[in-house]
């Protein structure tokens, strides 16, 4: 890509990313590299500026992260945040310090508005902070231009250098002006042009494809999901006639979901193939109830379908896939030769004969595939769909799976979606479950022996913990209501309230 770049280097911190994506969203194209990344190759990157991220350690640990000294003599504006400031500082001849008192937590900051980095800004902020060291001695050309109740240097600059450093963190919602503080440094210090946006960021794509392409055959695996179904479209656009996207409908999906997926891509240009194979995973998975196992079967048989898809097709020479930036972070690497288990078309076979893979989306975040989307004119329900997991309600009927009981979760399933999408009830990810407890209740008057459900919503970033969504008991008591009422074969509704750890969010 053309564009201005930013380069924020990784010193370990957990909010890299958050760093990366505010740039974006200020308009300026940003990548994550390692903290020593070479020195020529930063050159050849050519960024506007530099943003050092924070990090666990401290910088006078030996086996602390570093970067090349030399970027301090590029000319090119730098800012470092928390351990950012301190390696910064540490590496022009300053000292860095441990604090009297540890400072956690959004912190009272009193700023010099003289600063571009506060340039329009009242004296008064607030500013996440989370550090037991702090700069203590500043560097030669440096002053302060912030200061707590107990960091003197909550943050520093050398106006001549272009070097700016925060204690506290402006990438994250809790410094409540931060984002407005990276935007200064970036136009008031860097000068940037804002010359990154998405309408650009997919005309380059399409380029890339058509060149990496040429006028051979791409094949996809569609799962619905937000990243696969961005790539069908932005893919149907570049290279309309040569993609076929196989979408394996297992009978495992919510209600109406597969008929959704076909719809969106029912005007676009490319071959869709809709698998029906319900038949097929449920005779697989009849009478199985340990959850890992119904996973195990899943997963064989759809690399079965696609597979067996792939060779009907013949000759296609690329696979695409919906891989995006944070996969390409997590997993570390900068090449993807190899084809990733984790993703969607989880742990496709590599010798049905790809020359080469296609992943378009692997330099966006999520947010920005969702922005990607809505140009290209996905429906919302697909964009801002909720995660789904891969074995589908596989994992939300509790023990022994039939079609019947997928059924009968399908239909209160949707009713728990429909009426808390419709509340102000907030959640992350929300579904109801099928368990395998059956209780006595009444119909009329009629004893009525019948399921369990149970209603599971969380309230996380990362999902790799959650606490339970606190929904109000109005929405509960409907909700439970309609159920109870309304779907055949269930006696009784409740909700689940525990965290992860120590439970998950599904139930298998
Ligand atoms: P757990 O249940 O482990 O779920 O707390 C964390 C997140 O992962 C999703 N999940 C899966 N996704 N294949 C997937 O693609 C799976 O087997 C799977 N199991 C769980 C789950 O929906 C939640 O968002």
């Amino acid at each position: 890509m053309a564009n201005q770049r930013v380069v924020v280097l990784d010193f370990g911190g957990q909010y890299k990313e958050l760093i990366a994506r505010r740039v974006r969203e200020c308009g300026v194209y940003s990548t994550i590299e390692p903290g020593n990344t070479p020195i020529e190759k930063l050159k050849e990157m050519q960024p506007i500026g530099i943003i050092l991220t924070g990090g666990p350690d401290s910088v006078y640990k030996e086996s602390a992260p570093r970067c090349d000294k030399q970027i301090f003599e590029l000319g090119i504006p730098i800012l470092g945040i928390c351990y950012g400031v301190q390696l910064m500082a540490y590496s022009t001849g300053g000292q860095v310090v441990p604090c009297e008192v540890s400072e956690y937590g959004r912190t009272k900051v009193e700023v010099d508005d003289g600063c571009p980095l506060f340039y329009g800004m009242k004296k008064d902020q607030i500013g996440l902070m989370s550090h037991t060291d702090q700069v203590g001695v500043l560097p030669d050309g440096f002053k302060s231009v912030a200061h707590t109740a107990t960091c003197p240097n909550a943050a520093i600059a050398d106006d001549k250098r272009k070097f700016y450093g925060t204690q506290f963190h402006p990438e994250v919602e809790n410094t409540p002006n931060g984002t407005e503080m990276i935007h200064n440094f970036l136009y008031r210090v860097c000068g940037a042009s804002g010359d990154y946006n998405m309408a650009d960021v997919e005309t380059v794509m399409i380029e890339q494809v058509r060149r990496q392409v040429g006028g051979d055959e791409v094949i996809l695996g569609l799962s619905g999901g937000v990243d696969s179904s961005v790539c069908a479209a932005l893919l149907a656009k570049a290279i309309p006639g040569q993609l076929h996207c196989i979408f394996v409908d297992h009978g495992l999906m919510r209600k109406n979901e597969g008929d959704e997926v076909e719809a969106a891509f029912a005007g676009k240009d490319l071959h869709f193939i809709r698998v029906n194979a319900e038949k097929r995973f449920l005779t697989a998975l009849d009478g199985v109830t340990d959850p890992e196992k119904k996973r195990k079967i899943i997963g064989t048989e759809f690399v079965r379908v696609f597979e067996e898809e792939a060779k009907k097709l013949g000759k296609v020479k690329f696979l695409a896939q919906g891989t995006i930036y944070p996969d390409v972070i997590e997993s570390g690497a900068n090449n993807s030769a190899n084809i990733k288990s984790h993703h969607n078309v989880g742990g496709l076979p590599k010798d049905i004969g790809f020359t080469g893979l296609v992943e378009p989306l692997r330099g966006l975040f999520k947010d920005e595939v969702r922005k990607l989307g809505r140009q290209l004119g996905l429906p919302k329900s697909l964009i801002e769909r909720q995660p789904f997991p891969g074995p589908g309600l596989a994992v939300r009927v509790v023990g022994k799976i039939t079609k019947d009981k997928l059924d009968i979760l399908r239909e209160a399933d949707a009713i728990f979606r429909y009426e808390l999408e419709r509340s102000r009830c907030k959640a992350d990810q929300y579904f109801a479950v099928l368990t395998n407890t059956n209780s006595v209740g009444v119909v009329g008057d009629f004893r009525n022996y019948g399921y369990v459900v149970a209603l599971r919503a969380v309230r996380t970033t990362d999902f790799m913990t959650c606490e339970y969504a606190k929904l109000s008991h109005q929405l509960l008591g409907r909700v439970s209501s309609r159920i109870a009422n309304e779907v055949r074969g269930v006696s009784r509704v409740v909700y689940d309230v525990t965290g992860k750890p120590p439970a998950t969010i599904e139930w298998e």
